[in-house]
């Protein structure tokens, strides 16, 4: 509540205006999917502000095929704010990439984790192949789990329909590095569709 005091104070009634417009109506450009991950708050490492991005968060920035939740905010998204861009960020020092790669006992996060089953097949193939050091799986295994959530989103009826259009979104894939503070690129959606 003290931080709200000095928001209000030092950003809300200086730009009154600004909050004024976005108070009618919202004109979000992106649909941020991120993790729940309290170190990777979206706008603050993006420097944007209210009314720019429309977000979804949960554990592990996974796309599910049966989540009517995430479904929603999809369509919101794309069907009525017409947003041009989806973000899908990773992170690495994910908590639950660590647990999708060391299995959990907590029964939810477990389930909720089979989702990113296949990104973490993958990434122990190659860590054979490859004799990645513990670190250097997990943060293979972060982006991997991006890609395949990338596909999952691609694969959603509502998306795929809008590509075979040959309508928007771009879609793409970042990894947000937490030693850095940088944002790193690993898909470019408006060159990969
Ligand atoms: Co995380």
């Amino acid at each position: 509540l003290e931080g709200n005091r000095l928001f209000v104070e030092k950003e809300f009634n200086n730009n009154l205006d600004y909050y004024r417009d976005i108070a009618h109506a919202q004109h979000p450009q992106v649909l941020w999917i991120g993790c729940s991950d309290s170190r990777v708050p979206e706008d603050m490492i993006t420097g944007s502000r209210p009314g720019t991005i429309f977000v979804h968060r949960n554990v592990a920035n996974i796309v599910a095929f049966n989540d009517v939740n995430i479904a929603a905010i999809v369509e919101y998204a794309v069907a009525h704010l017409k947003i041009p861009d989806i973000v899908i960020c990773g992170h690495y020092n994910c908590g639950g990439i660590q647990a999708l790669d060391e299995g959990v006992e907590e029964n939810y996060i477990a389930d909720w984790l089979l989702i990113s089953g296949g990104a973490k097949e993958k990434v122990d193939r190659i860590a054979m192949e490859q004799s990645l050091s513990r670190m250097q799986r997990l943060n293979l295994l972060a982006e991997e789990n991006v890609r395949l959530q990338i596909k999952h989103l691609k694969n959603l009826s509502l998306v795929k329909n809008m590509h075979r259009k040959g309508d928007l979104p771009c879609i793409h894939g970042w990894i947000y590095d937490m030693d850095s503070g940088r944002l790193k690129v690993l898909i470019d959606g408006r060159t990969e569709r």
